[in-house]
């Protein structure tokens, strides 16, 4: 008896250091977010490169499925420092200068930003131009005036720094400097313009890996300084995608859910919230392409089935093992073949011949938006534009069922006492994130041992 009201005791006290958390996660993103000048809809993004643009012109784009459209990218001058447009020549040049007017005239609200990084998708090796910059507070002062300058002269709403991936401590440390003084000094540019009309300041985003801790690094214990990520950025699109690259048997490249590993899209946005990245700080990536093998064995053709090598290259990414959304619709409807959608992984793949693919379908991406949107995340962003097909398809699927959520109101899915960290299918990172968050958790917990053992 005695005992039966002591435990009645402590789980009164284990459940009052649980409510901080729930509480916290109720706010919704207009009220965390304050400053980050985007619309109650939040943010529906595409990153456009212009190698795309032989098979996805600018100007055949429809850029009202869009909010925010990313030229993506421009380079950094491994002599100066500063932000590298493309030479005059380059038939980029000209397509940088058209794109912010392109876009505009198509859909006059959709606001346009200009990636800088690094072509190469690396983890665990920094880019050294990249890392050197970011390393000094002059150079610092070159890149950043630079891409005020070059974002401004083509007419940008903002700036995205897209470094796959800082690789030391120093690289991100030294990232933390980086972005809190491009805020600084774009705050001090928008109100020191002299002139009416006072300018509105420019965007300020980044391309960040999927996860806040990277996972195959030289230093194991490498995070990302989310306390700069959250004070100097808009917002955070983080690549929670290709996955599966160097796999030598099929899998899905971009799961939401994965049972037995860390790369899963969902794995990815919890470690950003749990490191205390504002959930309205946060636009999830979603691929509109899809990842091919060759299989071994025609017979074996499901998840985790022997690959003999990449699938065969494509037109529009012409890369091997990279497959656009607009070229898996070709297989699909010229050999009559099957998707598979899988349900636990939250993935569809399907075989045609001996070319196996995982990709992100409409069915798919509908899932993605649901836990972001359950997750109260800002918004999503497409990789890239160029690979959905000639109506597309996906972009217009995400956008509508975006807006529906967001007319829902975001915070209509918390109804019903739930919450983001219970939305999901992973009920134990739910309790870590508590335990490790909350202390009166862990007293409670220490004092029922005390209890019991007594
Ligand atoms: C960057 O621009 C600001 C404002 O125009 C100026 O004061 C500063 O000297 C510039 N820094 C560099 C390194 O160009
Ligand atoms: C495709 O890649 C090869 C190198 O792998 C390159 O020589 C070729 O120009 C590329 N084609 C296009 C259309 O970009
Ligand atoms: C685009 O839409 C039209 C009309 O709905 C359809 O006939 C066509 O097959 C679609 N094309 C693609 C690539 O989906
Ligand atoms: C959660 O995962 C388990 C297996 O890991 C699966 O059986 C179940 O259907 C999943 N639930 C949801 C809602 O995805």
């Amino acid at each position: 008896m005695e005992l039966v009201a002591w435990l009645v005791i402590v789980f009164s006290v284990s459940l009052a250091g649980l409510l901080p958390v729930v509480s916290a996660s109720t706010t919704t993103p207009q009220q965390q977010c304050g400053g980050n000048n985007v619309g109650p809809a939040g943010v529906r993004a595409g990153y456009w490169s212009p190698s795309s643009n032989r098979y996805s012109a600018v100007g055949s784009i429809d850029a009202s499925l869009y909010t925010h459209l990313y030229y993506s990218a421009v380079t950094i001058d491994e002599t100066s420092y500063a932000v590298a447009p493309p030479p005059p020549t380059a038939e980029d040049a000209s397509l940088l200068a058209a794109f912010s007017g392109a876009v505009k005239s198509a859909s006059p609200s959709t606001r346009t930003v200009l990636s800088v990084g690094t072509d190469e998708y690396r983890v665990g090796e920094s880019n050294a131009a990249f890392s050197r910059m970011a390393s000094d507070a002059g150079l610092r002062a070159v890149f950043i005036n630079s891409s005020l300058n070059l974002a401004r002269a083509n007419g940008f709403d903002g700036l995205d720094l897209s470094w796959i991936f800082p690789a030391t401590q120093a690289d991100m440390q030294n990232l933390g400097a980086l972005l809190a003084e491009w805020r600084a000094r774009i705050t001090e540019e928008s109100v020191a313009k002299s002139l009416p009309p006072q300018p509105q300041p420019l965007l300020l985003t980044a391309t960040l890996y999927f996860s806040n801790h990277l996972f195959g690094t030289p230093d194991g214990n490498l995070d990302y300084p989310v306390d700069a990520i959250a004070s100097s950025l808009d917002w955070a699109n983080v690549l929670t995608f290709g996955f599966r690259g160097d796999s030598g048997v099929t899998a899905a490249d971009a799961p939401l859910y994965d049972t037995s590993s860390h790369f899963s899209a969902s794995y990815g946005v919890v470690s950003w919230l749990d490191a205390g990245l504002p959930p309205c700080r946060l636009v999830m990536g979603i691929p509109l392409f899809g990842r091919s093998w060759f299989l071994r064995n025609k017979a074996k053709n499901g998840l985790g089935a022997p690959a003999a090598a990449a699938g065969t290259k494509q037109r529009r990414s012409n890369q091997t093992g990279i497959i656009a959304y607009a070229e898996t619709e070709e297989y699909l409807s010229s050999q009559g073949t099957v998707v598979t959608y899988d349900d636990q992984s939250v993935a569809e793949y399907f075989c045609s011949g001996d070319l196996w693919v995982s990709f992100d379908g409409a069915q798919v991406v509908q899932r993605k938006l649901e836990f972001a949107a359950r997750s109260q995340l800002l918004g999503y962003f497409l990789w890239t534009v160029g690979f959905d097909d000639s109506n597309s398809t996906i972009s217009r699927k995400a956008s509508e069922s975006w807006h529906q959520y967001a007319q829902g109101g975001f915070g209509i899915m918390h109804a019903g006492g739930s919450n983001q960290y219970v939305a999901f299918n992973s009920s134990s990172v739910s309790l870590g994130s508590c335990y490790s968050r909350s202390l009166s958790c862990l007293l409670s917990s220490v004092l029922l041992l005390v209890i019991l053992f007594r």
